[in-house]
């Protein structure tokens, strides 16, 4: 049992900034600031806080992740299209001490671009949840609170 305060990171990563205006036939109409809020409350709600955080820049993500993840309990992560590509996100993760669930809007296996169907960082991580829209995230809030009881 972690001596950690109560909180978990939820971390976004390029193009979510645009969330209710990017593509909103395959990821939807809330913000991204609607999304965190949401969480934030839900966490809250069980006596945890969601710190939450969103970069376009994969240095900017990995400073985060490791400047921020040690303090906290578990990390909510939607790296965009860097969870395709990201050889250093990966090592990142598989450096943190702490659970991580990696979280798609979308289901990434249906969608079109075969780049898309596969996730280099998913290995990292503890488990995904691809295709549930927002309630993925809360999803993932849930199992990291269950698990760390
Ligand atoms: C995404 C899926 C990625 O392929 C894409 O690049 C994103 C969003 C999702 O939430 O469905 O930016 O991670």
């Amino acid at each position: 049992m972690s001596t950690h305060p109560r909180r978990l990171l939820l971390v976004h990563g390029p193009n979510l900034n645009l969330l209710g205006r990017r593509e909103p036939g395959i990821y939807g109409t809330r913000t991204l600031t609607d999304i965190e809020s949401w969480v934030r409350g839900e966490g809250a709600s069980r006596g945890w806080e969601v710190e939450c955080h969103q970069s376009n820049h994969e240095g900017v993500l990995l400073d985060i992740l490791q400047e921020r993840a040690p303090g906290s309990r578990g990390v909510i992560l939607n790296a965009g299209a860097l969870t395709h590509s990201s050889y250093a996100l990966y090592d990142c993760l598989r450096a943190l001490e702490v659970p991580v669930v990696e979280v798609h809007l979308s289901n990434i296996h249906a969608r079109p671009e075969p780049f898309r169907h596969q996730s280099v960082t998913a290995p990292a991580a503890l488990g995904v949840i691809a295709g549930l829209g927002p309630r993925g995230y809360l999803f993932a809030m849930e199992y990291l609170i269950d698990r760390d009881q």
